[in-house]
């Protein structure tokens, strides 16, 4: 399990990842407006005093103060007071926003995974998607609540300061603004290596998690494998490339931001020194010098922690990107309004299809598969493993798309039937269903909200294939652990069949869905599901033969293609390849 490639992080992204986090402000323009007033309040405040220094230091006025020395401080306290009301709310206000946007990004990205085309999800791993929910979906509040904030309060302070500071003296504040503008020009090199280091560590950093999650979820895999020592090792060579990874952001940021400041600070006292000798020559008052050298030194301290700050904010873009590149939900195609399954079972009909998976695009698993499925029938696919039943069954859900021919449901191509209608009126259920950690019922009426229990519990006993259900303490309360750990393998599958019943569907799509059952249990299975849906049509994909000996007609899938078809006697008398399983099985 290595880490996947890394692409650079570019200037392109970078500017698609701004307009991602301007986008997320957007909504919240007017607490923005008050943050920015607490915000220019708290800073114009600091940038006062070296004035007042100046003013104080003036022989002219230095009498005056010493006359109302009580009204000159408590004009100070007042400002303080004013200064730390602006703070709070500042604080308040960019803390909250940041909260709120993290909630947004968390609910966005949780819709914009969840509606993606399935073979997505083939690409993906679902513990690296956690990670960036998480982990990397986390930097956008840190960047919100105190890097803006940071960045913006002095970013005030150095145009201001820098305003004040020209208005005594333009000579050596253009001297400052000029070293400062080469400086900004080096530090664009720098930035472009903090992103691509802060992508790799973020990148790593949820490889590393993704690890975790996998071997904490198969813990008892790895114990009976006896591979502790295995997982082990690979857990501490990737957790040395986070290491590593975090090791190189932080070099390149210190470098960055020491380097800036010790440049800085030069900078300042070579201009420092033109000011004395220009006091020394008389050109300048010594009060003014005073006041600009605190006014250099508060755009020179703003200016370093806008350095180290941009910094930051460009690491956060870095990691955000991860994010924002699954943003957008994507649409479906192919919705249209017109209903194509009507009453009753629809009729399938697959004409020369070939199909191969998006992520092994030169493999054909279907090809030329010939399949006709009247309306209403039961159909029992057969085949050796890796034939591609399932696959048949994933392109009839839609999950993918063919490459050549056509599949149609009651005469209409199945690219033209929209996914609510497919969703509402066909039931799946695979051979290793899903359950989630909630309650027997919660899993039960996934995907049929309206349903509560007094509808279902009466019907569901009548089925008389739950009641181990109804024999656990909690019944249908009981919670279940991850994926339904608490339940054996068959009884999964019986409570995902009553899932897919309870849905009432027009064609119910069944994968390998009675592997776990005994012959007697799935005997009354089947004939409950006939029953309850007496018009649909069922696909039954099986290897076994007690599966689909009952079916109206008997498909022989091999190589993704169908060999043989006809009902369970038929193919038994042609002596082919299902008179070959029905021997092995030992089915009368
Ligand atoms: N998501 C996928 N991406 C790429 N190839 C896949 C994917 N799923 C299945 N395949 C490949 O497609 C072929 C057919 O697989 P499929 O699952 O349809 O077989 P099957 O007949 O259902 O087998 P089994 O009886 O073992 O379930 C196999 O060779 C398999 O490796
Ligand atoms: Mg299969």
């Amino acid at each position: 399990m290595k880490t996947s490639t890394r692409p650079a992080f570019t200037n392109s992204q970078a500017t698609r990842t701004l307009g991602h986090v301007l986008r997320l402000l957007q909504p919240y323009q007017s607490r923005i407006a008050f943050a920015l007033v607490a915000l220019f309040v708290g800073s114009s405040i600091n940038l006062i005093f070296p004035e007042v220094i100046r003013r104080a230091l003036r022989p002219e006025t230095f009498s005056l103060i010493l006359d109302r020395l009580p009204v000159f401080f408590g004009l100070l306290a007042a400002l303080f007071v004013v200064q730390g009301g602006a703070f709070f709310l500042r604080s308040l206000l960019f803390g909250l926003l940041g909260q709120h946007v993290y909630d947004d990004v968390r609910k966005r990205l949780y819709t914009s995974v969840l509606s993606k085309e399935i073979e997505f999800f083939d690409h993906h791993r679902s513990t690296d998607l956690a990670a960036r929910l998480n982990s990397d979906a986390a930097l956008i509040q840190d960047l919100v609540s105190v890097k803006l904030s940071v960045i913006l309060r002095y970013g005030v302070q150095v145009v201001l300061g820098t305003v004040l500071m020209a208005w005594m003296s333009w000579r050596m504040t253009f001297a400052i603004v000029a070293s400062v503008v080469c400086m900004v020009a080096i530090s664009g090199i720098f930035a472009r290596k903090l992103r691509a280091a802060s992508r790799l560590f973020q990148t790593s950093l949820a490889t590393l998690t993704s690890f975790a999650a996998e071997s904490f979820g198969g813990a008892k895999i790895i114990r009976a494998l006896g591979a502790e020592d295995e997982a082990l090792s690979s857990f501490v060579a990737q957790s040395t490339e986070v290491l590593e990874a975090g090791q190189g952001r932080v070099r390149i940021s210190a470098a960055f931001s020491s380097g800036a400041s010790l440049l800085l600070n030069v900078l300042l006292l070579g201009v420092v020194w033109y000011g004395v000798s220009l006091v020394l020559s008389e050109k300048l008052p010594l009060s003014d010098l005073a006041a600009f050298a605190l006014y250099g030194s508060i755009v020179a301290v703003s200016f370093a922690f806008l350095v180290s700050s941009y910094a930051e904010v460009v690491q956060s873009l870095g990691g955000l990107d991860r994010v924002f590149e699954l943003w957008d939900p994507i649409q479906s195609k192919t919705d249209t309004t017109t209903e194509v399954i009507g009453e009753g079972g629809p009729a399938l009909l697959c004409t020369d299809v070939t199909f191969a998976y998006p992520t092994r695009p030169e493999c054909a698993v279907l090809e030329g598969l010939h399949l006709s499925i009247p309306g209403g029938t039961i159909a029992g696919v057969m085949g050796p493993s890796g034939a591609g039943k399932s696959s048949i069954v994933q392109l009839l859900l839609k999950f993918y798309g063919h490459q050549k021919g056509s599949i149609t449901i009651n005469g209409q191509s199945l690219l033209d039937i929209s996914n609510s209608e497919l969703r509402t009126k066909v039931a799946w259920v695979p051979q290793d269903p899903l359950l989630f950690g909630v309650s027997i019922l919660d899993n039960l009426t996934l995907g049929t909200p309206r349903g509560t229990r007094e509808d279902i519990e009466p019907t569901i006993r009548a089925w008389g294939f739950l009641d181990f259900v109804f024999n656990l303490p909690e019944g249908l309360s009981t919670i279940l652990g991850e994926h339904g750990a608490q339940l054996s393998g068959g009884q999964r599958q019986r409570i995902a069949i009553a899932r897919a019943l309870l849905r009432q569907p027009h064609l119910l799509l069944l994968d390998e869905a009675t592997s776990g059952l005994d012959s007697d249990l799935e005997d009354k299975v089947l004939a409950t599901i006939r029953a309850v849906l007496p018009k649909a049509t069922i696909v039954i994909v099986s290897h076994r033969l007690s599966s689909v000996r009952g079916a109206d007609t008997v498909f022989l899938i091999n190589e993704g293609r169908v060999v043989e078809q006809g009902t369970h006697d038929e193919l038994k008398q042609a002596g082919g390849l299902y008179a070959h399983y029905t021997a092995r099985q030992a089915v009368g």
